[in-house]
């Protein structure tokens, strides 16, 4: 017996595939799974287009390696998963002495992501704050305003006035509601075990009942999931301001996908976690204004008239709470949020 562990591609960070005689699948590791969005179980036996869209790049470098009968390297491949997402790796082609060929994949946009990941905090941060000192800015007067229209109404001899004065006291009440949510400190989240399921379908209910014609959610979900710890009203309001802007953006007619999947061995804020859960929302709508693009999760960034601007920038704040990371891609026709929790913690 060896005295070191049993190592298998399982283990594996770098991504591989393996091909037989006839460029069909016989085996994807877990790393595989991840990078591509895909099941392997559905994939062994289908070709290769099944896993990703190649432009011929790939294609002529398992020509290469399987003329020359040794390794072939392509530093600088683009693919494109069948989930859309647009990859940049590194891929080394071995051909077996079985006619087999092995293709191992390394993704070339760490740095980026990790740059990604840490404006990202900078930016949750900065926008805490900036929500914070605006809240207290606001409640103090508030206290003000409503105290006034108080003392007016005791004043007003006609009491059909009294209907104005009472809209200045709700009104004052519902902001003062809106700022203490924001003002709440962290530690007043409650974090315990949660089926983000549960959450998907609480959400699923709240937008159908107010969009109730013309719109589709769909459910995609990997019903396998292990069980999440993460505060659950803040995991509804994550998921309820991305679905909700969803909607708003096709004005209630459109369609919407919730997807959950198992995701493994991820590093998010460079911290490596066996497995998370990958949620995403996806709708067919206009997409993302390109000039909002680079600004949706700024507080007070809008492209609605009566949008406030907040619920993107709360939703990513919720989420770092939890470890986790949101991102999207949008074009005409499908924007995708992508939301990533943690269910260990770092190891
Ligand atoms: N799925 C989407 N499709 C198109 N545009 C979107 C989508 N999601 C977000 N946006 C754009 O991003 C903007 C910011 O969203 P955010 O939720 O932060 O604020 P809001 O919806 O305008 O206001 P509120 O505070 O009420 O949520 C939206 O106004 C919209 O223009
Ligand atoms: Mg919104």
């Amino acid at each position: 017996m060896p005295d070191y562990p049993y190592i298998t591609p399982d283990h594996l960070s770098t991504a591989v595939i393996l091909l037989d005689e006839g460029e069909r699948v016989i085996y994807l590791n877990p790393a595989a799974e991840n990078l591509f969005e895909v099941s392997g179980k559905n994939l062994l036996g289908q070709p290769l287009p099944l896993v990703f869209t190649d432009n011929g790049q790939l294609a002529s470098a398992m020509a290469r390696a399987a003329d020359n009968n040794a390794s072939y390297i392509e530093h600088d491949l683009m693919l494109t998963t069948n989930a859309h997402s647009k990859l940049h790796v590194r891929c080394t082609v071995t051909p077996l002495s079985t006619g087999r060929l092995l293709l191992e994949f390394h993704p070339m946009d760490r740095p980026l992501k990790l740059a990604r990941e840490e404006q990202m905090l900078d930016q949750t941060q900065a926008n805490r704050l900036l929500l914070r000192n605006l809240a207290h800015e606001i409640k103090n007067p508030l206290g003000g305003i409503r105290g006034a229209a108080q003392l007016l109404e005791q004043e007003l001899d006609k009491p059909g006035l009294r209907e104005y004065t009472q809209v200045i006291i709700q009104e004052a009440d519902r902001l003062r509601g809106l700022m203490e949510k924001l003002l709440t400190p962290q530690s007043n989240t409650r974090h315990s075990a949660l089926n983000i399921h549960e959450v998907l379908e609480r959400v699923r209910s709240v937008v159908l009942a107010e969009m109730p014609e013309g719109l589709e959610i769909r459910r995609d979900y990997d019903t396998s999931l292990p069980a999440l710890t993460g505060d659950k009203e803040q995991l509804i309001q994550v998921i309820l301001n991305i679905v909700r802007n969803g909607a708003q953006a096709m004005h209630g007619q459109g369609r919407i996908i919730l997807r959950t999947r198992i995701a493994r061995q991820v590093t998010l804020f460079k911290k490596r976690h066996r497995l998370a859960v990958m949620v995403q929302i996806i709708d067919n709508g206009p997409g993302i204004a390109p000039e909002l693009r680079d600004k949706i999760f700024y507080p007070l960034v809008s492209g609605r008239a009566d949008g406030h601007g907040l619920g993107l920038t709360l939703a990513q704040d919720f989420v770092s709470q939890h470890h986790g990371t949101i991102e999207f891609d949008s074009e005409p026709g499908c924007t995708r949020f992508t939301v990533m929790l943690p269910l260990q913690a770092a190891g």
